[in-house]
C-alpha cells in the first residue's frame, strides 16, 4: 500500500492517450490500492491512473456507496445534460463550470478482468464523463465553459 502522488495539469502524462490494459496482475493490484488510498485521503470523487503517472485505461469513482474500479471503461449511453461545478485534483484550487450529461452508463473490467456495466445520475455521470476523459488526455479544463470566480466559489460555501 502506498499513497501516489497526484500528478497537476502541466505534466504531459495528464495530456497523454492511455494504453489498454491487458494484464489483471499484481501490479494492476497495486495500483489501484494505492488509488484508492491516494483517492480517500484527498477528499477526491474520482481518480484516473495518468493522474499518477500511470499511462493505463485505469479509473476510480466514488459512488457514495463506495469505491467503483473501472478498468478499459467505455461509455455506453448517455442522457440529458447538466451544467455544473467541476474540479480536479490536478488543477488545485480551481473549479470551472461544465456541461455533461445527466446520465452515463459505462461499460468497464474489474480487477480480475470481469466486464460489468455501472450507471448513474447527476455526479455520478459528470465523474464518470470526467475520469473517462483523464484516459483520453483531456482536462475539464479544455471542455468547460468558463472558470468560476471567486465570488461565486464564496456564495457555494
Ligand atoms: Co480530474
Amino acid at each position: 500500500m502506498g499513497l501516489r502522488k497526484i500528478l497537476t495539469e502541466q505534466e504531459s502524462s495528464l495530456h497523454k492517450v492511455c494504453k489498454t490494459v491487458t494484464s489483471f496482475d499484481r501490479k494492476l493490484h497495486k495500483l489501484l490500492d494505492d488509488m484508492k488510498e491516494t483517492l480517500i485521503e484527498s477528499n477526491g470523487v474520482g481518480l484516473a491512473a495518468p493522474q499518477v503517472g500511470i499511462l493505463r485505461r485505469v479509473v476510480l469513482v466514488d459512488t457514495g456507496d463506495g469505491i467503483l474500479e473501472l478498468v478499459n471503461p467505455t461509455m455506453l449511453e448517455t442522457d440529458g445534460e447538466q451544467v455544473g461545478p467541476e474540479g480536479c485534483l490536478s488543477v488545485p484550487g480551481k473549479y470551472g463550470l461544465v456541461k455533461r450529461p445527466y446520465y452515463a452508463k459505462v461499460r468497464a473490467q474489474d480487477r480480475d478482468g470481469n466486464w460489468y456495466e455501472a450507471e448513474g445520475e447527476e455526479l455520478i455521470a459528470r465523474c464518470f464523463c470526467h475520469e473517462l476523459d483523464h484516459l483520453d488526455g483531456i482536462l475539464y479544463t479544455e471542455v468547460m465553459e468558463r472558470f468560476l470566480t471567486d465570488e461565486e466559489l464564496e456564495a457555494d460555501e
